[in-house]
């Protein structure tokens, strides 16, 4: 682990699932569980990044020297995303978020009446937030070096690919073998305009420690210095 890689570094991550509210008790989420972001954040703090960590509805600890922000819906993630980003050198999007959210979050609880009628939701597609910032300005000039995550069931290679190509990032990293949800361990493959490699199966905080030299040995300041 080469340490303080990340020195004058600003990482900006996002990580968790998000929350789309149907009404005021009920939402629809998903069952990622954060740590693969946290690992990341925490690492690259230790590397000696600044690092800000907008965080969706998790059970995790803020490591320690990170600041972090609590979001529930993509939309609040997109916000906060936007926000800190003109602020970063790097951004790491880890978060799963929701593809859609209801089309309308009810106000006051939706009730059973007794009829057996059912609600009928219908939904409309959250913002992509790493497509948006990777279209952003200072990302298209690479002052902002933008990470993409994949979670594939099959093709990974092919998939994270083309994901990398169509999200607009250099970097794309593919988590490797079925559902990491919740677990403590990972591969990655990581997938750039070069080519790819893995890093095979470790803890996420190992591999949150490796992540954090590629990304550190892919900065354009970095390679100027
Ligand atoms: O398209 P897909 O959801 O597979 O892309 C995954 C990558 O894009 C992850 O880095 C994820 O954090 C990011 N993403 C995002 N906003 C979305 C959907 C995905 O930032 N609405």
């Amino acid at each position: 682990f080469t340490p303080k890689c990340l020195a004058g570094q600003k990482v900006l991550i996002t990580a968790g699932p998000t929350f789309e509210a149907i009404d005021p008790v009920r939402g629809i989420t998903n069952h990622s569980s954060g740590k693969m972001g946290f690992a990341i954040a925490r690492a690259a703090q230790e590397a000696g990044a600044q690092v800000t960590l907008v965080a969706g509805p998790v059970h995790l600890h803020t490591p320690r020297g990170v600041q972090r922000l609590n979001v529930q819906s993509a939309q609040e993630m997109l916000h906060a995303v936007t926000q800190q980003a003109p602020a970063a050198s790097v951004f790491i999007a880890t978060a799963a978020v929701a593809d859609w959210r209801p089309a309308h979050s009810a106000q006051q609880k939706i009730k059973k009446d007794g009829s057996g009628e059912v609600p009928m939701l219908s939904f409309v597609e959250n913002p992509d937030i790493l497509a948006t910032v990777a279209q952003s300005e200072r990302a298209q000039a690479s002052d902002l070096f933008c990470v993409g995550f994949a979670a594939e069931s099959h093709d990974l290679l092919q998939h994270a690919t083309a994901k990398r190509v169509r999200k607009g990032v250099p970097l794309l990293v593919g988590n490797i073998g079925p559902a990491t949800f919740g677990r403590d361990d990972n591969a990655l493959l990581l997938v750039d305009a070069a080519g790819h490699r893995e890093l095979p199966h470790a803890s996420k905080r190992e591999l949150a420690q490796q992540l954090v030299v590629e990304i550190a040995q892919r900065l354009p300041l970095h390679s100027k210095r």
